[in-house]
């Protein structure tokens, strides 16, 4: 009771501080600036346009930092900036998959927030953001893996979308040799992400997890990599690259697969819904020919998508944690979810506007990614907590090590099972 009073106090407290911020900026007295980590600032970046509404509305300033496009990369800058206790950073975009890691640095916004703040967000978003009780993050947009399509080839060549690997590896070998036949030497079968970054976790897992080869760690801690259907998917992926897929695949990133397969070099691509709008957007070579489609499934398994999607945090080091929190609010708030849907094809956190017929005429597959969504696949970030990086890390350096051909799918299950128990073995 006496929390809650004070809550509301501290409530009705910055209430009044952010309306005398917008109302005395004039005289520039309370103006706070706010600097906020954003993505790479590349076309899908719409968090600066975001960021920069909130100031123009608030009468604050923004200062928008751009931060490297892959999330590995992006967690290391955050690790620094936030072990040295830095104020530099107010807001930060943050994975899906680093509450449990990142949590001791973040702000309970629940403390700043409205209490209904929550409310119609998906509870598994929510939830994945509430770490032993605090909520550390708030939902933006969603992600699950994706496969696309050249609808003009598939036609031309009589081939239906491919609904196992088996069927994707034998379309894909049919149409490039066929394509590469018809003058394109830079042709290419399907392109993925086969960097040794956590796209690659990505991928990897949706491989696995298709062939009925699980999780990595499943929800109860326990470490299932070690597996025969987890080695078959290895194997067969290694087999794409130099075959259907370029030798470069192992240095690719979503950017680069993007990047192939819109100027016409690719039949299939694995990636996550932002391309719907770019690869159909202007300069896109591509743009009208291209399809959506889950993901295949291995012999024993049904289709799999790794669940991602980004959030936002307030750092602990911030000094002014709730104007942050206010611009945290507002970049999640269900209008600017609404405008990120149409403009860029991404899927909102907030379950209704899956039923707004603006989202949906904007974008067709909006309610077929809503299936996709509801079955995706969490990599195991919150049972692993502190651990999950150097698990995500394990998987994808081993992966990588198969699909360069330096080990085979059954040795490096039985080496990662062995490493991910030996870092669970005091629990995770
Ligand atoms: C996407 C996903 C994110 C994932 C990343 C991997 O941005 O939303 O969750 O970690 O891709 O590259």
């Amino acid at each position: 009771m006496i929390l809650d009073n004070a809550k509301q106090q501290r409530r009705a407290l910055i209430g009044a501080l952010v309306l005398g911020g917008s109302a005395l900026s004039a005289q520039n007295t309370l103006a706070a600036e706010i600097a906020i980590a954003c993505g790479a600032g590349d076309a899908s970046d719409y968090c600066p346009i975001a960021a920069q509404e909130w100031a123009e509305e608030t009468g604050h300033t923004v200062q928008v930092v751009s931060t490297p496009n892959s999330s590995t990369e992006k967690l290391s800058l955050y690790q620094q900036l936030l072990g040295s206790q830095s104020s530099d950073i107010d807001v930060l975009m943050v994975d899906i998959i680093w509450p449990g890691m990142l949590d001791d640095h973040l702000v309970d916004l629940s403390e700043y927030l409205p209490e209904d703040a929550t409310e119609g967000f998906f509870p598994a978003l929510v939830d994945n953001n509430t770490v032993d009780g605090r909520l550390v993050a708030m939902p933006w947009f969603t992600d699950a893996g994706l496969l696309y399509y050249r609808k003009d080839l598939l036609e031309k060549y009589g081939h239906e979308v491919p609904e196992t690997w088996q069927q994707l590896t034998d379309i894909a070998t049919d149409i490039q040799a066929a394509e590469r036949e018809a003058g394109n030497d830079d042709f290419w079968g399907f392109s993925f992400q086969g960097r040794a970054y956590e796209g690659l976790t990505c991928n990897a897992l949706e491989w696995v997890a298709s062939h009925g080869g699980g999780t990595l760690v499943d929800e109860q801690g326990e470490v299932t990599i070690d597996n025969p259907r987890a080695a078959a998917a290895l194997d067969l992926a290694a087999s794409w690259v130099g075959t259907i897929a370029p030798e470069g695949a192992l240095n690719h990133t979503e950017e680069e697969t993007r990047g192939i397969f819109q100027s016409g070099n690719a039949l299939f691509l694995r990636n996550w819904p932002y391309v719907w709008s770019l690869a159909n957007g202007e300069g896109s070579e591509v743009a009208g020919k291209v399809g959506m489609a889950p993901l295949p499934h291995g012999p024993e398994g049904e289709a799999k998508a790794t669940l991602g999607g980004w959030n936002f945090a307030v750092s602990r080091y911030s000094e002014h944690p709730e104007l942050a929190a206010d611009l945290v609010a507002f970049i999640t708030s269900r209008e600017q979810q609404k405008a990120h849907a149409i403009q860029n094809g991404m899927n909102p956190t907030i379950e209704a506007l899956y039923q707004d017929e603006e989202v949906l005429a904007s974008n067709p597959s909006m309610s077929e990614l809503y299936e996709t969504l509801t079955n995706g696949v969490p990599r195991p970030a919150t049972v692993t907590g502190d651990a999950y990086a150097r698990v995500s890390n394990a998987f994808f350096n081993r992966t990588h090590q198969v699909l360069s051909g330096d080990l085979d799918g059954a040795s490096a299950v039985r080496q990662l099972g062995r490493e991910l128990e030996r870092l669970g073995r005091r629990g995770w």
